[in-house]
């Protein structure tokens, strides 16, 4: 899947939420960052929506179970061959049972591969029709004889059609199973499952389908693991007039009231999707007529969809090239969904979206919007190859699909966008939203056992950032090295393992035959030697740079130094290490850094640089005097220094120095430098760390000079964006400067800048006087709608709250949706809150975030806060099951906590549902509990020295 996620979008919240994610400990919420953006935020966007939390549970089953049916994973007695399902979803409600409803028929042929006389397959949630008093029927195949059955049953626990057999299944023979079901078609966004929305004044549902992770069994009986590949033939029957969809192409037009569609090729489960609508559709030009995009007929007719179809022809042909394979299939379909729990999801063949992630108009939708559809499209077309045609084995090697197709993303992302400069975001996206949560005592390596991973839970909590973020950087430092071709060596493995599935050791051994056969190329050690010490021990190392003497150092990077690591790590956690680096503003030769080591020419009275770009995922400390040296030039001319490294020296300082006997106040003569500072990388970089300080002090008697020294820092970054703009009649042309404009105002309104307050507040008045005619422009809506409704009352907010009811284009309900949350009146927030659980107000994929904008407010946090401990119980039941949105909720909740008496409430909290549970974010509960442990010491530590530097600094 690709990644993103509830929280994503445009957290806008200007004002308040500002750039959150952020620093230290504390931080390990991620995604969330907020304007108009909305972009990678969420990086995970694929299918399972995403935790941000680092580690997943252990655990599984304590005692080992005796019988195969008690096991989550399948016995290796049976493999699958092919499908034939017919699948019949019922779009309008069932009189009889008041459900919605789906009917379904199914055989299975499959390849006995050991002796045995059970049959276990997955069936999850579907009602069965007896056959001849059984639940499935058995028939051999090709002079196979059957036996009869004995006994049948559903395992509910372990999701299974149990079949005990009163004879044996031969080796090397094929049985057919068969089973009628039925199921419902529900509303919770996994399986086949449904999506309403409303067109022409009249509801409207479409059947669709999530199966990633573990949910292809709640469609149909099946083999349910991603090393099952089958080939699928597959059927809709469905009303005239209604599309059906599928993986493969259509083989009997579509005007019928049954579609049979082409056999898939040999997949996974996970990749299936089935699809009812009455969406309508655009077509690529002729070279590229086997590409679709299909939404809400209204959304295809006003156009949204066409920077997709724009972007997808190319991206394809990209990738094409890039894998030195041609594209698997015979078309290729994305359809943006009403209703949809992750960000996308790479269906083989029909990938599925958020609507916010597909569709793009020119009109309402950001920068941010449209860079938002670039990088998610990539990232699932970039699927196709990687994690569709070579699958992973088991879920513990995730990160190999997610991971590769995340680096490959930026490199299709680029080639369609070339003037975006998108990979000098990955820093920001990638690199610092990693680094926050893999600096957890509580983090986990990269890579886990096969044996760890089974049930649905632990599955899905496999999809987290690190996941999907860290492997990218570290893949790429590798093949970045020398000349390294980083086409050769996934087009041999993809070769190899075409329709089949791998372990990550496969990878590797591909790209270390690549290493042997490039000329030129050497490395000091062998690819797996490198890279396993990445993704067998979790963590990354801080570098320690002494100028005084040369020496040359790593240790593993804890944000708090003083937590305890229980996790034995093979390799002591110590890494190889490449440095690149420069000495007062010339690039030297480059080391791997393993032991301890000396560079000589590193002394010096000129400044030193190391992890020149940020090539590689570490960071770097130095000692003092080289820190002021580098801080000298900063405030001298900065531009001298690399832009992606101004980034990385702010964001390293901002980390280091909080327990790394870096003075506190280091991070704030940082700062200083920022009043010159125009680029939108560092700037950003600063003000996702700046706001763990705002968080940490906006309730308390420390922020009023906090707020007072950033707002001179700010105040000339705004003028500027005020002139190139000509008092904000334009946009700048620059992609990097749009966002950073925006950065300028919603900074700009949060630290009181009068002027800022004005002009938001006249921009907003202006769209109120007439609704028909919004002025704001798209980039700068989010920020604009935040600060007006902050700065306003009830009629700000109703007007806002009419306005998000009538918008007919996702980007833009999900602005205002996130500004609702800005206003600083208790009661409105009370009232949001209320909303947020009412699914006729806001979609049920949208709570949690709403939840956690409010929370995001200050005045709202505490008002969050009561409010999921008061229902919990009700939240849990009602959005619980594998849901994954928990971790979010927890974390959102609880970001600002930072005294003894949250704690203790959190603490609280957790005994008192122990009972109900907390699902997938019990992780998320615990890291909150650290963190607030975490917190309360920062705040002890640095409340004091802040204030009275800036004290200091303000006079
Ligand atoms: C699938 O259905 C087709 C057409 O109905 C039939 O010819 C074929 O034998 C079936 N295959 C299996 C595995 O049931
Ligand atoms: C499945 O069977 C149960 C028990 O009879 C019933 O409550 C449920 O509504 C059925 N589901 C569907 C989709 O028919
Ligand atoms: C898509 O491409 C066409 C042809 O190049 C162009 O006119 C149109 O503006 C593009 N649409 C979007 C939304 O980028
Ligand atoms: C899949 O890969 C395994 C391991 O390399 C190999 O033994 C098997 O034959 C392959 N299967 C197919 C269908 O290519
Ligand atoms: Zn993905």
């Amino acid at each position: 899947m690709a990644k993103g996620f509830y929280i994503s979008k445009n957290m806008g919240l200007a004002g308040l939420l500002m750039g959150a994610v952020a620093v230290v400990i504390i931080i390990a919420l991620a995604a969330v960052y907020d304007k108009e953006k909305t972009k990678n935020q969420n990086k995970p966007v694929d299918g399972v929506a995403m935790l941000t939390t680092a580690s997943p549970t252990t655990s599984s089953t304590l005692s080992t179970p005796k019988d195969p049916w008690e096991h989550y994973r399948l016995p290796d007695s049976l493999s699958p061959v092919s499908y034939n399902i017919t699948l019949w979803p019922r779009l309008v409600v069932n009189a009889s049972t008041g459900l919605y409803i789906f009917t379904g028929q199914s055989a299975v042929v499959f390849q006995c591969k050991k002796d045995t006389d059970l049959i276990v397959i997955h069936c999850n949630k579907l009602n069965l029709t007896l056959l001849n008093g059984h639940h499935a029927r058995l028939t051999g195949l090709d002079g196979a004889t059957a036996p009869t059955v004995k006994t049948s049953w559903l395992q509910v626990k372990t999701e299974y059609l149990v079949i005990q057999l009163n004879g044996k299944l031969t080796a090397g023979k094929s049985y057919r199973l068969s089973t009628d079901f039925q199921g419902e078609l529900a509303d919770d966004l996994k399986g086949f499952y449904r999506s309403e929305y409303t067109e022409d004044g009249g509801k409207k549902v479409v059947a669709t389908s999530q199966m990633q992770a573990t949910f292809a069994r709640k469609a149909f009986p099946c083999f349910d693991e991603p090393a099952m590949k089958a080939v699928f033939h597959i059927t809709l029957i469905h009303q005239r007039g209604t599309v059906a969809l599928s993986n493969g192409r259509d083989v009997d037009g579509t005007e019928v009231t049954m579609t049979r569609f082409e056999p898939t090729k040999r997949m996974s489960t996970y990749l299936l999707a089935f699809i009812v609508s009455d969406f309508d559709h655009i077509t690529g030009s002729i070279e590229n007529n086997n590409v679709r995009i299909w939404a809400r007929r209204k959304a295809i007719a006003e156009g949204h969809g066409n920077y997709a179809l724009n972007v997808t022809g190319p991206m394809l042909n990209f990738f094409e090239r890039y894998y030195n394979a041609s594209y698997p299939l015979s078309k290729s379909d994305q359809i943006a969904l009403p209703d949809f729990n992750a960000g996308a999801m790479e269906n083989w063949g029909l990938i599925t979206y958020r609507e916010t992630a597909l569709l793009y108009d020119p009109a309402i939708s950001s920068v941010g919007n449209k860079e938002r559809v670039l990088t998610v499209v990539a990232h699932e077309l970039a699927h196709m190859w990687f994690g569709n045609l070579v699958t992973l084995r088991w879920w513990n090697d995730l990160w190999l699909n997610e991971g590769f197709a995340s680096y490959v993303e930026y490199l299709g992302a680029d080639y369609a966008e070339p003037t975006w400069n998108i990979k000098e975001q990955t820093i920001l996206n990638d690199v610092h939203k990693v680094f926050a949560v893999d600096a957890l005592a509580s983090s986990h390596p990269l890579s886990r056992k096969e044996e760890e991973v089974n049930q649905p839970d632990e599955i899905s909590e496999m999809f987290n950032t690190i996941s999907y973020s860290k492997v990218l950087y570290v893949l790429e430092h590798l093949l970045q090295q020398g000349s390294l071709c980083s086409r050769t060596s996934p087009t041999s493995y993809l070769n190899e393992f075409a329709f089949n599935n791998t372990v990550y050791s496969d990878l590797w051994d591909h790209l270390q035959k690549a290493v042997l056969t490039t000329p030129g190329m050497s490395l000091p050690h062998t690819v797996h030697d490198i890279m396993n010490r990445w993704i067998l021990q979790m963590g990354f190392p801080v570098v320690t740079i002494d100028t005084a003497t040369g020496h040359i150092t790593q240790k593993h990077f804890l944000l708090d130094p003083d937590s305890v690591v229980d996790r034995p790590s093979p390799y002591n956690y110590t890494w190889l290490v490449p440095i690149k680096w420069m000495k007062g503003g010339v690039e030297r030769e480059q080391h791997w850094l393993l032991q301890e080591t000396g560079i000589s020419n590193a002394t010096g009275s000129e400044w030193v640089l190391a992890n020149l770009n940020v090539s590689g995922y570490y960071r770097v400390n130095y000692d003092m005097d080289n820190w002021e040296r580098l801080l000298n030039q900063l405030t001298t001319d900065h531009t001298v220094i690399p832009l992606i490294n101004r980034a990385q020296i702010v964001d390293d300082a901002f980390n280091l120095i909080i327990y790394y006997q870096v003075p506190s106040v280091l991070i704030l003569y940082i700062t200083r430098y920022l009043s010159q500072e125009r680029d939108y990388i560092p700037w950003e970089s600063a003000l996702r760390n700046l706001n763990y300080y705002i968080l940490m002090f906006d309730r308390g008697q420390a922020y009023g000079v906090l707020q007072g020294y950033l707002k001179m820092q700010i105040t000339p970054l705004f003028e500027y964006f005020r002139t190139i703009t000509v008092d904000w009649t334009r946009v700048p042309t620059g992609h990097n400067d749009q966002y950073n404009q925006i950065n300028a105002i919603s900074f700009a309104c949060r630290m009181g800048v009068e002027r800022c307050r004005v002009l938001t507040s006249d921009w907003f008045r202006e769209w109120m006087l007439n609704p028909d005619h919004n002025p704001i422009h798209p980039n700068l809506k989010t920020t604009v709608y935040c600060n007006a409704i902050a700065a306003g009352g009830v009629a700000e907010w109703d007007f806002a709250w009419q306005m998000f009811k009538n918008a007919t284009v996702a980007t833009e309900a999900a602005k205002l949706r996130s500004s609702l949350a800005c206003t600083k009146v208790p009661w409105l927030l009370n009232r949001y809150l209320d909303y947020s659980l009412d699914p006729a107000k806001i979609r049920k994929q949208d709570c949690t975030s709403t939840i956690n904008y409010i929370a995001g407010n200050v005045v709202g946090m505490p008002l969050a806060w009561d409010f999921i401990r008061a229902r919990w119980n009700y939240i849990y039941t009602e959005y619980g099951g594998g849901s994954f949105s928990f971790s979010n909720l927890i974390n959102g909740v609880t970001r600002r906590f930072s005294t003894e008496f949250e704690l203790k409430q959190l603490k609280q909290f957790k005994e008192d549902n122990a009972r109900v549970g907390f699902g997938s974010g019990t992780l998320a509960l615990e890291q909150a509990i650290e963190r607030t442990t975490a917190n309360i010491k920062w705040v002890a530590e640095n409340q004091e020295p802040v204030m009275k530097w800036l004290a200091n600094e303000c006079t």
